[in-house]
């Protein structure tokens, strides 16, 4: 189905840039010199691809219309579990932007561990985000799911895909995007 090959095609580009965001944190953590500007791009992706182009879509179509066909366990599942990890993986990323400011003001240890925390605390919630979702949540979608249901998701997500919005994210973030869902 297509609306969900391109969810998990994404999660293959979100799951690659958590494992360099690890990589970043651990070359922190042993000393090397913090770049903000650089921590303020992975900022901006993560807000631009990770949550605006691919939650957004998640939370717009599949999960709208899982809640609105399977009753209160699409509401447990998306409303109590996957929309939660959503606002908190906003958080984390609101968190570490200001670990940034404040290390940017004061570039004391404690602020690099404020920092080094963050990134891990994003990286650990999608990348546990993310399996579920692969293993659980659109298997679930897929055999209860109306085919209406599916082909409007589809169709939706085709729109997004195709928009120009999406070529700009795409284009302005080559160096973290190995995966091209838009061409599948
Ligand atoms: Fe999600
Ligand atoms: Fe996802």
């Amino acid at each position: 189905m297509y609306g969900i090959d391109v969810l998990e095609t994404e999660h293959k580009n979100i799951v690659a840039f958590t494992d360099d965001m690890e990589a970043l944190a651990l070359s922190i953590m042993e000393g090397d010199k913090v770049d903000t500007g650089d921590l303020r791009r992975r900022v901006d992706f993560i807000r631009k691809y990770c949550d605006k182009h691919h939650h957004q879509k998640e939370e717009d179509f599949l999960f709208a219309k899982m809640v609105e066909e399977l009753g209160d366990l699409g509401v447990k599942l998306i409303r109590h579990g996957m929309e939660v990890e959503h606002g908190l993986a906003r958080k984390h990323v609101l968190d570490l932007e200001g670990a940034i400011g404040d290390f940017d003001e004061d570039p004391s240890p404690l602020n690099r561990l404020q920092i080094i925390s963050y990134l891990m605390a994003y990286v650990h919630l999608l990348r546990d985000h993310a399996k579920k979702e692969n293993q659980v949540i659109y298997p679930f979608a897929l055999d209860h799911l109306s085919k209406e249901a599916l082909a409007w998701v589809d169709e939706k997500t085709r729109q997004v895909e195709e928009g120009e919005g999406t070529k700009k994210v795409y284009q302005d973030f080559k160096e973290f995007i190995c995966y091209q869902p838009h061409k599948l």
